[in-house]
């Protein structure tokens, strides 16, 4: 018998049916899809996983069919549980997309495909009306506004997503099963628009090593993925996200407690460039941990600890507008503040040329931590406070007006609390 047929029988009776014998299930099909903001405004970034290895990572895109394909890369992202669970992270980038203009598409390889969606580019330049979803704290055990939301997103009523940190209730547990079973039940909302996100105190396990793997922000020009701070002009607005952790959780360094500090402080001197402010008045930002909430001001975030800064004198000196904060799993509208005292605009409207920035904690989306009571008697400065679970609908209506509207869960979807945030003119405080 010549070689060639003992390695015939070879395979036909030994291999053959071996290889099916110990053939394991293959995890190649996409899941987990996300889109955030890419480098520049005319880019997405599409981030996925799979449980294995995949060929290649691909997306195919366009506006009437799915014409151009973009390719990409996968990260081994390996959760530091017990079980060393595996999963590939893919990230594909498409760029030189066409202004306010709906794409189809999908995402995968040869191996699999995702089902199709859509999303819709921002308009050119800053003179459009960017509707944000903002909301803090949810996870998929009690995850209540989960399902409003995704219908919301879905109908078209938003442009993006901004998550302001706290996600699954924890991205890391059961061997980051509850993060995939989370990123599951975002995909109907971030696979339609871009869902930025900054951390929180849930999200810190592992050195934050599922919060970073996981998501892919970007401040617009950099090419540098940053998913602790970020910065995004959309329309009229220059939005800032940053990281309250880095002054809590030292263990994984101090020094990031000073390039977060020094980052700011350039892309706020940027901002309030006048030729910058000019067209994008609105200098709104975005954190975890809220200064002031009904039962204490979080003097760390306020003033820093012995490790850092902290914010508040920073923002109020160049100007901040608004000011999104999640944590506290309540709603809490603030009056215009600053070091404690209340600063309205006029008798007549608070928020009408408000003389320190507005602060608004909006985290309350749904977790498995109950929400906290009201209090009865509430500093001077909280205006208004609910333990529903409840998401800000932030609608940017031009250079002098924000509306910010509450929609609470509990009640059908009623809007709880409404206001109109009017600067005529913007920029340092000090300077009024
Ligand atoms: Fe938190």
């Amino acid at each position: 018998m010549n070689t060639t047929i003992q390695l015939s029988l070879i395979i036909a009776f030994v291999l053959f049916p071996t290889i099916i014998r110990g053939s394991q299930v293959i995890y190649v099909q996409p899941e987990q899809i996300h889109l955030s903001l890419g480098v520049k405004s005319n880019q997405i970034v599409v981030t996925w996983t799979t449980f294995n290895s995949t060929i290649r990572s691909t997306v195919c895109y366009g506006i009437e069919s799915m014409d151009q394909v973009a390719h990409g890369s996968q990260n081994e992202f390996i959760d530091d549980g017990t079980e060393r669970r595996k999963l590939f992270i893919h990230r594909v980038y498409l760029n030189d997309l066409n202004a306010n203009t709906t794409y189809k598409y999908h995402v995968g390889s040869t191996q699999g495909w995702s089902e199709i969606f859509t999303f819709h580019t921002f308009p050119m330049g800053h003179e459009w009306s960017p509707r944000f979803v903002v909301y803090g704290d949810l996870g998929n055990v009690n995850g209540r506004t989960l399902s409003r939301l995704q219908d919301e997103i879905q109908s078209g009523n938003h442009d993006l997503v901004l998550h302001l940190g706290d996600f699954a209730y924890d991205l890391h547990d059961d061997n980051g099963r509850m993060g995939d079973q989370f990123m599951r039940q975002i995909e109907p909302i971030a696979a339609y628009v871009p869902y930025q996100v900054l951390p929180g105190n849930h999200d810190n396990a592992y050195n934050f090593s599922h919060y970073n793997n996981r998501f892919t922000m970007h401040s617009e020009g950099d090419n540098v993925t940053n998913n602790h701070f970020w910065s995004y002009n959309i329309g009229p607005v220059h939005l800032i996200a940053f990281s309250t952790e880095f002054l809590y959780y030292t263990k994984y360094g101090k020094q990031q407690i000073r390039n977060q500090f020094d980052w700011l402080e350039h892309d706020l001197i940027e901002a309030n460039r006048p030729e910058n402010r000019a067209i994008r008045p609105w200098i709104v930002t975005a954190g975890h941990r809220a200064i002031y909430t009904q039962r204490y001001v979080n003097t760390v975030v306020k003033n820093g600890n012995e490790f850092g800064p902290g914010f508040e004198e920073l923002f109020f000196k160049y100007g901040v507008d608004l000011e999104l904060w999640g944590h506290e799993h309540i709603y809490e509208r603030i009056w215009p503040i600053y070091n404690g005292t209340v600063f309205n605009g006029t008798n007549d409207n608070a928020y009408y040329n408000p003389r320190a920035p507005v602060h608004v904690t909006t985290g309350s989306a749904g977790c498995i931590l109950l929400p906290p009571k009201i209090l009865q008697r509430r500093p001077e400065f909280s205006a208004f406070a609910s333990n529903d679970y409840t998401f800000t609908q932030m609608h940017v209506i031009n250079g002098t007006h924000i509306q910010l509207q509450q929609v609470s869960d509990n009640q059908n979807g009623q809007i709880i609390d409404q206001i109109y945030l009017i600067k005529d003119n913007h920029g340092t405080y000090e300077f009024k």
